[in-house]
């Protein structure tokens, strides 16, 4: 089975904790292109996937123009729009946004806006998506943590699905040399698209320490890698199933991300702010209740599930009966209900803005 076939998430955070650093590139840009603002504004979204988020990040994106453009006494300009994710995604469902979408900007800007083009672009982030210089800003957000594959050689990670305390080092090694490398390939691509001066603003999960296995990496996969080693033990599910489960993920800390830009050496990297989310997003606190029987606990549990769920389930579904994935996720949600009732941990968010050299 091709990875690029079956990675087609569902999911993901709009944050508003990436509109500083989005402003401050787009104004960065600004700058370099004087004459950008009243001719055509070329953006991509690069794993854009199909939910709401996709279209609200390039509304926040013509807001910041516009806005720049009405301070600045400018004509906005035309905004060319390409969403790329990779075949398998639903851009149908995106296109059926888009009257909406249209309506919306249209009411919200006067006569001078725009107009905007909205488009799609299918392929992998990995090869190149656009013609030489032909982009101004690349957005990117929760998507460049997916591998283009799957480690090689990583066969001896036992029932673990990522990288865990006891994953041999060459686990490790062959990950961060994946993520390296896959990192590097995703630079060069980007640095023939995106015109000198242009800029990226990339949000991924991170992890907040260099070990690679650090909690705030590794717990959630090790607490879903623990209900289907549950299920092996009561048979459920045979022990050959999920031995060659691996998550072609990886997340980098910062000082990885700092190497990859420097070493390829097309970008300058002007921006890394670093934030942390619950894994359920509509938990608000950082307490821990410490009663896994308590009914928020447990409702959190439930939900941070449902997010993993989104992104994990058509991986598992390779290799797993679709008739017991139900039972997986839940056994996985009151996992993660009793470990955030003992310890809240958090995804470790990077953000950061490149300018193309
Ligand atoms: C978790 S979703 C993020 C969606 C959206 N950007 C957001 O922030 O809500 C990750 C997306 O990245 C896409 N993706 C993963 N690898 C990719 C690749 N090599 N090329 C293009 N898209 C990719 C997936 O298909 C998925 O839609």
């Amino acid at each position: 089975m091709v990875l690029e076939n079956i990675l087609c998430m569902n999911t993901g955070n709009s944050d508003t904790k990436e509109l500083p650093i989005l402003t401050h590139s787009i104004k960065a840009i600004a700058n370099n292109h004087d004459t950008v603002f009243g001719q055509c504004f070329r953006i991509a979204d690069l794993g854009c996937s199909s939910s709401k988020n996709t279209l609200l990040v390039v509304h926040n994106i013509i807001n910041i123009v516009h806005q720049m453009c009405e301070e600045k006494n400018l004509k906005a300009p035309q905004f060319q729009v390409s969403l790329n994710d990779l075949f398998g995604n639903d851009f149908n469902t995106l296109f059926k946004m888009l009257p909406d979408f249209y309506t919306v900007i249209n009411n919200e800007k006067d006569e001078s806006f725009g107009p905007c083009f909205v488009s799609a672009i299918p392929g992998s982030f990995y090869g190149r998506l656009f013609p030489d210089q032909s982009l101004h800003l690349v957005h990117s957000s929760y998507s460049i943590h997916w591998l283009s594959q799957i480690p090689e050689g990583i066969e001896n990670n036992g029932s673990n699905i990522y990288i865990t305390k006891t994953s041999p080092p060459n686990v490790l090694q062959a990950y961060r040399k994946q993520f390296h490398s896959d990192f590097t390939k995703f630079l060069q691509m980007r640095s023939e698209e995106i015109v000198p001066g242009g800029g990226m603003v990339l949000t991924c999960i991170g992890r907040s320490i260099v070990d690679p296995t650090s909690e705030d990496s590794c717990t959630l996969f090790e607490l879903l890698a623990q209900s289907l080693v549950d299920m092996v033990k009561e048979g459920m599910v045979r022990e050959s199933d999920i031995s060659p489960i691996h998550l072609p993920i990886y997340h980098p800390c910062q000082e990885e991300v700092r190497n990859v830009i420097q070493n390829e050496g097309s970008f300058s990297l002007d921006n890394l702010v670093v934030f942390r989310l619950n894994w359920d997003p509509n938990d608000n606190d950082f307490i821990n209740t410490n009663d896994v029987n308590n009914e928020t606990s447990q409702r959190h549990g439930e939900n941070a599930s449902k997010i993993l769920r989104a992104v994990t389930e058509p991986l598992l579904t390779c290799r797993l009966k679709k008739s017991i994935i139900d039972e997986v996720y839940k056994r996985y949600g009151k996992l993660l209900a009793k470990h955030l009732a003992q310890k809240k941990t958090r995804h470790f968010n990077l953000s950061i803005s490149l300018t193309k050299k």
